[in-house]
């Protein structure tokens, strides 16, 4: 099929490459001009594992440009995948997605789709729909087919998801988006606007709240003596419960959980629901990034002393920044007084920019010379496999703070050093 994808951030990008890796003619459509003459040059604008290579796979089939006017007419469907920020009140901000649609109103041909990727609140598929109408007389079908992509796994998510969701109020509509995903073998949900809207908010928030839930296990496991590695293991084997996103740690980041979850409790607000569980979610998950230091503060003075700081991107894998726990605690170190070396693969230069004082470091190793104690924020596979007998030797006090529960407990007090987890 024709295919136009209106942002080439995160998910536009991700989304039209794989299409075009399903065989269709991409063209990706963006305002920022210097992203579209890198994009056309293989520059890919943020770290994704294997998204270089299907660019460069798929070149034949893809077509960047800031022209939508000549590249919109010959679509079949015009995907809109641009971002929806959080206003300073929890809700989203709406005003790109409506100023793409008031773009491409006036350009479209008979018949065309017009699929909203993009995380909106329910209604917004609807004011879309309005906005064209005003525009363009002809037949089209706005439908919402929300994304489920992880960061650092987006790739193979879009290849293989558990389902693909359409909202539409045209069933003939539906067919032809669910024609676009049938390579992909997955069960359709095909529902209504607004319940699609509210599907992804849905998703995300129970997601948000599950990891929100486990961290509170954690803490009361470390008041009575608990081990929370086991009680998740113990919860997870029933299929109920499933053993995912039960891994406890210092919270969850990233562009989606924090804002999903103020977002859906705006809009449960600005409709008078009181949604309880979800304003408790968030507030567990704010303290939770504040665990480390209270744990490194009942140790230490933090004043002069040299904290090792392993991992800074939100999750391992990508180099976002978006609700990064490393942000809060790297602030709250320096405005203490303590001396900090970093390390991160992919996500220090970003960090670079906003904490100049901060040392960073080409390796963990380096960074955990003479240091007074270690605080692991992301899971990296290099930090997971750390020697613990070299992270002895070359620490100066022995502490290790581990925010995402990733070393061996038991081998690390049997070499010496304190070792404090979340719940274990
Ligand atoms: C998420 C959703 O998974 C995805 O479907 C949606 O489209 C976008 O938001 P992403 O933010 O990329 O994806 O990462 P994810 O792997 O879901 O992790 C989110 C956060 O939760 C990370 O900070 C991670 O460290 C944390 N997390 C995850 C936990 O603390 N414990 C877990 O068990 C799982």
């Amino acid at each position: 099929m024709k295919i136009a994808v209106y942002g080439s951030g995160y998910v536009g990008l991700v989304t039209a490459v794989c299409l075009a890796d399903l065989k269709n003619q991409v063209t990706c459509i963006d305002i920022d001009e210097s992203k579209i003459s890198n994009l056309n040059k293989g520059l890919v604008p943020f770290f994704e594992p294997g998204l270089d290579e299907l660019i460069q796979k798929n070149k034949s089939r893809l077509n960047f440009t800031i022209d939508a006017k000549s590249n919109l007419k010959s679509a079949e469907i015009i995907f809109i995948a641009v971002g929806t920020p959080q206003r300073p009140d929890g809700s989203a901000e709406l005003k790109y997605v409506f100023q793409v649609v008031e773009d491409l109103s006036h350009n479209l041909t008979d018949n065309q789709l017009i699929v909203i990727k993009s995380t909106v609140p329910p209604g917004t598929c609807q004011a879309a729909e309005e906005i064209i109408k005003k525009n363009f007389s002809g037949k089209f079908a706005v439908l919402s087919n929300p994304e489920f992509l992880r960061q650092g796994s987006a790739i193979y998510d879009f290849m293989n998801p558990d389902r693909v969701v359409i909202g539409t109020s045209k069933e003939s509509a539906s067919k032809l988006l669910a024609k676009l995903y049938a390579p992909l073998k997955c069960p359709i949900v095909t529902t209504d606007l607004i319940s699609s809207e509210l599907i992804k908010y849905a998703s995300n928030s129970f997601l948000a709240t599950k990891i929100s839930f486990i961290n509170s296990i954690a803490n009361l496991s470390e008041k009575v003596g608990a081990n929370i590695d086991d009680i998740a293991k113990g919860m997870g084997l029933d299929k109920r419960i499933g053993p995912l996103f039960l891994k406890a740690g210092i919270g969850y980041g990233g562009s989606c959980f924090p804002k999903d979850v103020k977002a859906l409790l705006n809009i449960s607000q600005t409709n008078n629901i009181d949604f309880k569980i979800l304003k408790a979610v968030d507030e567990v998950n704010e303290s939770q990034r504040l665990i480390p230091l209270q744990k490194l503060e009942a140790k230490l003075t933090l004043k002069n002393a040299n904290i090792a700081v392993l991992g800074l991107a939100f999750k391992p894998d990508t180099d976002d920044l978006r609700e990064a726990p490393s942000l809060t605690i790297l602030k709250s170190l320096l405005a203490k007084g303590a001396k900090i070396k970093a390390w991160d693969p992919v996500a220090e230069e970003k960090v670079r920019e906003i904490y100049q004082e901060v040392i960073y470091c080409p390796s963990p190793y380096e960074a955990l010379e003479d240091a007074d104690a270690l605080i692991i924020i992301t899971e990296w596979p290099q930090v997971k496999n750390l020697n613990l007998t070299k992270v002895k030797n070359l620490m100066r006090n022995p502490l290790i703070i581990d925010g995402r529960n990733v070393l061996n407990k038991k081998q690390a007090t049997k070499l010496g050093i304190t070792y404090l987890g979340i719940g274990r």
